[in-house]
């Protein structure tokens, strides 16, 4: 437990002399935390919290975010900073060992991951199970949970060397994984990894190249999709890393639980809303009509969501989306692409939804990913590649956090508890006496 956890609250049970008293913890920053694990004991209820808007289910030294202000932090650094100065590679080794890395770590690091890009041989054989036309995030699930068919060697989750081979092989596979997936939707033959090359690089490499002809990454291309992995690699306890821990605390292997994850992110709500952004971009096709399609979203028998809009924890501007929209019009002017409709659309649909009063009042501002899909389109991606390099990025936060909760001495199985709303006790009638 934070802090020494001086202050407590005490609830009492009406009707009753019962109370319980529950000690506050104390993060490094942030609101003070109820620990109630012995409310149930004292008083005999549960706590009732869906979509858990009020609950802790961990404790956590990786990554902060405070919603009201619109900060983002990795291991305390500002997501602003690291967008600036550091790498993909650098971020990854702050988010997994909890520092920044000196050079000669920095580079033992890189070596390490780049080491295990390939891919086991006979793994290729699963791409043609799938139809041509798979999604590449269904490949992904299918793919990355059958990595623990073929690493036995590293499943050992007590083992924190088996833990650190795991999250390697996890990391340095997941580009391969996701840039095959493409190459076999559009029928062009599997680019092997190339170790001399950077990480975001190879995966540029390995997705748009062909076996018969050089290809050379453009430089300004590989920093951009550098960046896009820095602003998607964690973000403290959302839907899909929940899942990986929740996966993780019975004692799931770290490729199943990463597999599950990524089942996790692929939903609108979460990390398939760049997807659907563009859809939705698509679908309003000029901004004459995005009037209508408000209306429409205001309404709350349609079911239509301004995509791209609104964040469970950020009551303010997304701090990635900021950053990320300042790339975007970076990647379209080195890209030569001037006036981008979709851009015009979307900086217009941005501009009334930020004066229109539904959205004001309800605090909904444009998160990550209403202007990811388009610099990934402008860089070449078709949408359904989207979702999938989210989970390339997002993966070194998964493992990060599996292996923080895995070295937690207070972890336990995740268990919630419900309140039962079903019939209550009845006795079995036999079928020919049903009313
Ligand atoms: N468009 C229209 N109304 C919205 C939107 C939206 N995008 N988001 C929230 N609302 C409304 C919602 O209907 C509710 O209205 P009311 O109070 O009248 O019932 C109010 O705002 C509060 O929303 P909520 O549903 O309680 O918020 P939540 O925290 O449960 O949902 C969310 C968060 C991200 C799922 C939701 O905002 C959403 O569906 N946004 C669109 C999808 C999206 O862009 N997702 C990406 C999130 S960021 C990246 C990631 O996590 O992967």
């Amino acid at each position: 437990m934070s802090g020494s956890a001086k202050r407590s609250i005490t609830i009492s049970l009406d009707g009753t002399n019962k109370s319980s008293t529950l000690p506050l913890m104390d993060g490094t920053i942030g609101p003070a935390v109820a620990d109630i694990r012995r409310l149930y004991g004292d008083l005999g209820i549960f706590t009732y919290d869906p979509g858990y808007g009020a609950t802790a289910a961990c404790e956590s030294k990786i990554t902060y975010i405070d919603g009201d202000e619109g900060v983002l932090l990795y291991r305390g650094y500002p997501i602003e900073q690291l967008a600036e100065h550091s790498t993909f590679i650098e971020v990854a080794y702050l988010l997994m060992n909890g520092e920044l890395p000196k050079p000669t770590e920095l580079k033992e690091f890189e070596f390490g991951v780049l080491r295990h890009t390939m891919l086991h041989e006979q793994i290729r054989q699963f791409y043609n199970g799938f139809r041509r036309d798979a999604h590449p995030m269904a490949v992904m699930c299918g793919v990355v949970g059958a990595l623990s068919a073929f690493y036995h060697d590293s499943l050992d989750i007590n083992n924190p060397e088996s833990r650190r081979i795991s999250a390697f092989r996890l990391i340095a596979k997941m580009p391969t994984i996701a840039a095959w997936a493409h190459k076999y939707n559009i029928g062009q033959p599997f680019m092997y990894p190339r170790n001399d090359l950077g990480y975001a690089e190879n995966f540029l490499y390995m997705f748009n190249a062909v076996p018969a002809e050089p290809f050379k990454v453009n430089p300004i291309l590989a920093r951009a999709m550098d960046l896009i992995m820095i602003l998607h690699a964690d973000h403290e306890q959302n839907a899909s890393t929940s899942t990986v821990r929740l996966a993780g605390s019975t004692g799931a292997n770290p490729f199943a639980c990463i597999a599950a994850g990524i089942a996790s992110l692929w939903g609108p709500a979460h990390g398939g809303a760049n997807e659907a952004v563009l859809k939705m971009l698509a679908e309003i096709g000029h901004v004459r009509n995005i009037p209508e399609f408000l209306s429409e979203v205001k309404d709350k028998g349609s079911h239509t969501k301004l995509m791209g809009f609104g964040h469970r924890v950020y009551k303010n501007y997304d701090p990635r989306a900021k950053i990320i929209q300042k790339a975007c019009h970076e990647v379209l002017g080195e890209l030569g692409i001037k006036g981008d409709p979709l851009l015009d659309l979307a900086l217009e649909l941005e501009k009334i939804a930020l004066n229109d009063k539904y959205f004001v009042d309800r605090k909904l501002y444009p998160n990550v990913d209403f202007y990811s899909g388009i610099i990934l389109k402008a860089m070449g991606f078709p949408t359904s590649m989207f979702t999938a390099l989210f989970a390339v990025s997002r993966t070194v936060g998964w493992i990060s956090q599996w292996s923080e909760m895995i070295e937690d001495p207070e972890q336990r199985i995740g268990r919630p508890r419900q309140i039962y709303t079903g019939a209550a006790q009845r006795d079995y009638v036999t079928p020919g006496r049903r009313g």
